[in-house]
C-alpha cells in the first residue's frame, strides 16, 4: 500500500450495532481506579543493577514522576521534535477511518496513557466504545485523565489501572459487553523496547486482547539520521532535562549523582537502527546509591533509554512473529511516523 493510504473508507460511520443496546451509567459506574502499586520501591535495587553491567544502564520507566511528565509535555512542543506534531497530524486526517476500522462496541485499552491527548482523538472518533482502560505507572497524570475522560465522555465506563505495561497483567472488564478489545500504544513508545522484547510485548498484548482484538500502534519511521539526532538534542536543552531527572529522582531516594557531572547526549545508532539518550559522566567518580557505590571513567556513559526507529516491513515481520497480522497503515506525506492496526490471527 503506498504511504498515507489504506484499505478503508471514510464514508459516514454505521449506526451501533442493534443487538448491544447500553442503558445509560450511573456516576459510580463512569470511572474505577485500580491501583496494582508498581513497585517504585525498587527503584535502587534496579538502578544498581543496570549500573554495575557491562553496558551502564538505566530503566526508562522512571524518567516519569510529576516533574519528567511535564518535560516530556514540553518536548512534545518543541520545533525539533516532529513524532507527537506527526502522529497528532495523521490521526486528525485518519481518526474516521481507524475508528471504522475498529468498529463500534469495542473496549479500547491503553498502554501508557499520559495526559491522553491522543486517546481523547481517538474516542472522539469510536463509535459506542464499550469502555476505555488506561494503564499507567504515573498515578497522577493517570487519575486526571481518568477523571476527565469519565466527565468528558459521559456515558461511558472509564477504569484506570495504575501498573507497569512490561509486567504480566489481567485486565479489567468493562460492565458493558464488547464486541472486541483494541489496545492502543501510540507515541512510538514500542520503540523503547529492544527488537526481542518489542516482540515479548506484542505477544502479551495478543494474548490480552484475544482473537478478534487488535492494536493500534504508532512506530516512528527510518529516517535522515540529522533529522532524528536534532528532535532527541534540541536547542533549548529540555531533552536533556528530562533525561538528567532521572538522576535527580534517584538522588531524592538516597543517592548522590553530581547532576553537573553528567551530559546529555542522544545519538543515532546506525547498526542498532535507534536513538540512544545517553548520560556521559564528564569525569572519573564514584557515586552512592543508598549503601552501594558505582564507579565512572571520564567520557562512561549510561544508556536511559532506546528509541527505535522502524522500515514499515520491519515491524509487520515482528508483528507477524507475535501472532498479529498489519491490516492498515496510515503515514504522513513524508513517510516518518505511521499508526499501524494490527489483527490477531488471521491469514
Ligand atoms: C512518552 S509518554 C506517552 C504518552 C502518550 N501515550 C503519548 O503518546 O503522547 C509515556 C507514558 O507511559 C508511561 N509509562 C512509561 N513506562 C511505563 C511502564 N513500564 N508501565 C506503565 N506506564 C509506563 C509514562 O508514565 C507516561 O505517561
Amino acid at each position: 500500500m503506498p504511504a498515507g493510504s489504506s484499505r478503508v473508507s471514510d464514508s459516514p460511520r454505521t449506526t451501533a450495532d442493534p443487538v448491544i443496546a447500553f442503558e445509560p451509567l450511573n456516576t459510580e459506574e463512569r470511572v474505577r481506579i485500580i491501583d496494582l502499586q508498581p513497585d517504585l520501591g525498587d527503584l535502587h535495587a534496579e538502578a544498581i543493577a543496570g549500573l554495575r553491567s557491562a553496558d551502564k544502564h538505566l530503566p526508562c520507566k522512571y524518567f516519569y514522576d510529576a516533574l519528567g511528565a511535564r518535560l516530556f509535555e514540553v518536548i512534545t512542543e518543541l520545533p525539533e521534535y516532529y513524532p507527537t506534531r506527526t502522529e497528532l497530524g495523521i490521526m486528525s486526517r485518519s481518526v474516521r477511518q481507524m475508528a471504522n476500522v475498529i468498529g463500534s462496541h469495542a473496549t479500547l485499552v491503553e498502554f501508557g496513557s499520559g495526559v491522553g491527548l491522543k486517546t481523547r482523538k481517538l474516542l472522539d472518533a469510536l463509535i459506542e466504545p464499550a469502555g476505555c482502560v488506561l494503564i499507567d505507572i504515573s498515578r497522577g497524570a493517570l487519575e486526571a485523565s481518568a477523571v476527565e475522560l469519565a466527565e468528558r465522555y459521559g456515558n461511558m465506563e472509564v477504569i484506570a489501572v495504575c501498573a507497569d505495561y512490561t509486567q504480566p497483567l489481567r485486565l479489567p472488564r468493562p460492565r458493558r459487553p464488547s464486541a472486541r478489545t483494541v489496545a492502543y500504544f501510540p507515541g512510538s513508545t514500542i520503540g523503547n523496547f529492544t527488537h526481542d522484547e518489542a516482540v515479548r510485548f506484542l505477544e502479551r498484548v495478543a494474548d490480552l486482547v484475544g482473537r478478534g482484538g487488535g492494536l493500534l500502534v504508532g512506530i516512528d519511521r527510518k529516517k535522515d539520521r540529522s533529522v532524528v539526532e536534532r528532535a532527541y538534542n534540541d536547542a533549548l536543552g529540555v531533552t536533556a532535562a528530562f533525561n538528567l531527572n532521572i538522576l535527580r529522582r534517584l538522588n531524592e531516594t538516597g543517592a548522590d549523582f553530581d547532576l553537573g557531572a553528567f551530559r546529555h547526549h542522544a545519538p543515532y545508532v546506525e547498526a542498532e537502527g535507534r536513538i540512544e539518550m545517553r548520560l556521559i559522566s564528564e569525569v572519573a567518580q564514584t557515586v552512592q546509591i543508598g549503601d552501594a557505590t558505582v564507579d565512572f571513567d571520564a567520557g562512561e556513559h549510561i544508556v536511559t533509554e532506546h528509541s527505535h526507529k522502524y522500515d514499515l516491513g520491519q515491524f509487520e515481520e515482528m508483528a507477524r512473529q507475535a501472532g498479529f497480522r498489519l491490516t492498515n497503515h496510515w503515514s504522513d506525506e513524508r513517510d516518518w511516523f505511521s499508526v499501524c492496526f494490527l489483527e490477531v490471527g488471521g491469514a
